[in-house]
């Protein structure tokens, strides 16, 4: 991939919008991190590629509507993550009522920032300093973690 000037400090240039739109999932390494970037319904979306259950790959993940949030879903274990905010998303039982809810685990997966300009797609990463359990399959003991799965 040709490289690209960064047009502001911690953009990382990742292809051209025609091309990801027409790949749906791409994956890239920046910084050593690896990431997928999705175009779904001229949105794109960019997160952690490693589930953050147990290192499942979101790149074969099918992404659905569930409770207005749009999610992938990972092939491994069929955990629900929604796509703008990375919450674990999880369906039980209200036993008062007894009907089930989806509920959010809260933010599982590390989600980063993706722009557009003139044609160019950009990622920042997430600064966010708190852990968010998908960074764990970032690292190497995550990544022999992933490798024996
Ligand atoms: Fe993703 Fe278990 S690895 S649901």
């Amino acid at each position: 991939m040709e490289e690209k000037e960064q047009p502001i400090a911690g953009l990382h240039f990742v292809g051209k919008k025609d091309e990801l739109i027409e790949a749906k999932r791409s994956f890239r390494t920046i910084e050593g991190r690896d990431i997928l970037i999705i175009s779904h319904q001229d949105v794109f979306y960019a997160l952690d590629s490693y589930c953050y259950h147990a290192g499942g790959e979101l790149q074969n993940g099918d992404i659905e509507d569930i409770d207005g949030k749009l999610c992938i879903i990972c092939p491994n274990h069929k955990y629900k993550i929604s796509l703008a905010e990375g919450e674990g998303i999880y369906k039980a039982k209200v036993s008062r009522e007894n009907v089930a809810k989806w509920f959010s685990r809260g933010v599982k997966q590390r989600i980063h920032m993706v722009t557009e300009t003139n044609g160019d797609v950009y990622v920042k990463l997430s600064e966010d300093c708190s852990n968010i359990e998908s960074d764990f399959y970032q690292g190497e003991k995550g990544k022999v973690e992933r490798a024996k799965a």
